[in-house]
């Protein structure tokens, strides 16, 4: 007779929201995410750290969730791309994204996603340079990237522009 391994127990703040969640003690935050607190939105990819597809926000920088042990992620802030939207309205990433046409297939997109909202977050009007240095771990094997740069470009020109400094 087999017997189930222990599972770990943890409280996650995601998305603002504290989450219990109970899962075997093995899993990546990618594998606990998806399969344990039904957030498929951040994606399965390579698994190896490679491809981006799997990016998150914890304390606000993107880290790949396929590399990271979610029991190794105590009281933390994680953002998803659920979490993107705030009040019903998108975040600027989104809007800019949906706006010049960034996403074909969409795979990509939720770690696009992710990696662009940390960086217009953090960082004053971003250039080209800037986003193509930001963005060197995240594949997309549709767009040629140029609709996704012109869409991180916009998200933090609008988030910028009202800023003194900015
Ligand atoms: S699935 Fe995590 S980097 Fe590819
Ligand atoms: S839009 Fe298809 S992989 Fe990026």
């Amino acid at each position: 007779m087999s017997v189930a391994p222990a599972k770990a127990l943890r409280t996650f703040a995601l998305n603002g929201e504290g989450v219990q969640c109970a899962f075997a003690p093995n899993k990546t935050l990618l594998e606990v995410l998806r399969e344990d607190l039904g957030l498929t939105g951040t994606k399965h990819g390579c698994e190896m750290g490679h491809c981006g597809a799997c990016c998150v926000l914890i304390d606000d920088r993107p880290v790949l969730a396929c590399l990271v042990l979610a029991i190794e992620v105590n009281d933390r802030p994680i953002r998803t791309v659920e979490g993107l939207a705030k009040d019903g309205r998108l975040h600027p990433v989104q809007e800019a994204f949906a706006q010049c046409g960034a996403a074909q297939c969409g795979y990509c997109t939720p770690g696009f996603l992710m990696t662009a909202a940390a960086i217009v977050e953090q960082n004053n009007r971003l250039g080209e340079a800037d986003i193509r240095a930001a963005i060197a771990g995240n594949l997309c094997r549709c767009t040629g990237y140029t609709k996704i740069i012109e869409a991180i470009a916009l998200a933090s020109d609008r988030m910028h522009e009202a800023q003194p400094g900015g």
